[in-house]
């Protein structure tokens, strides 16, 4: 299989790389590093991307930035950040990749814990995962061609527990190459509609 993974460069990404080029022709995009370049909150980037990268089977995306926070400090601009870069960036990854995607082919996209085990700081991360948790739920039974859409939702990751550990106590923390299965599982297994946990 020929995949795109978007994010590729990242902590979950990288791992989720070096699992599926065992076996496929994979194309690492990301922001500021990787085979192609691009910016989810741009359509006319992610458009660009598409483009350069060709038809592709499956499409891997471990992006997404949130505004961590105090809820009473919250405000409309800092939830949309998240909405607009976690949740829109992905759900117009799958949109403007539609016509891009080879019969059959599949979308799995990145949620994670927060949706359903809140930590303090966490609204907006729970918001937009819960978010993607239920668009993939929705959008998988439209798709068109035989077209597959998963969701990964981790636990925080071993890997990052010096930078977010203080915000996770009494969490397991999962490795990164454990979490990567779950994509591996999602791109070569048959299953739609499914949120896959690693928790
Ligand atoms: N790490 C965890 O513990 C954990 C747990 C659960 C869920 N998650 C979720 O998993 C996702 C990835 O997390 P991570 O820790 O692996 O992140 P990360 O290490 O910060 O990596 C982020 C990746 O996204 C790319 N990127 C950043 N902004 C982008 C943009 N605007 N357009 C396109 N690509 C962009 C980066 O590219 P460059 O390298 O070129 O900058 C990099 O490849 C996030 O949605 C996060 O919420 C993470």
């Amino acid at each position: 299989m020929k995949i795109i993974v978007v994010g590729g460069t990242g902590t979950i990404g990288k791992a989720v790389v070096a699992e599926l080029a065992k076996r496929h022709t994979v194309v690492v995009a990301g922001f500021s590093h990787g085979d192609v370049k691009v910016d989810i909150k741009d359509n006319a980037s992610i458009d660009a991307m598409y483009k350069t990268v060709g038809k592709v089977d499956a499409v891997v995306s471990t992006v997404g930035k949130v505004h961590f926070g105090g809820f009473t400090e919250m405000t409309t601009e800092l939830y949309s950040i998240g909405l607009q870069d976690k949740l829109m960036g992905q759900v117009n990854l799958v949109l403007r990749g539609l016509p891009h995607l080879n019969e059959g082919g599949s979308f799995t996209l990145t949620s994670g814990i927060l949706s359903e085990d809140p930590i303090r700081f966490g609204s907006s991360a729970s918001m937009v995962n819960g978010a993607i948790d239920s668009f993939v739920k929705a959008s998988a039974i439209e798709m068109p061609r035989l077209l597959r859409i998963n969701v990964i939702s981790p636990t925080v990751l071993t890997e990052s527990m010096d930078a977010y550990g203080d915000y996770f106590h009494g969490f397991e923390s999962a490795p990164a190459a454990r979490v990567a299965l779950a994509y591996s599982k999602s791109v070569e297994g048959a299953q739609t509609g499914q949120i896959y946990k690693v928790w």
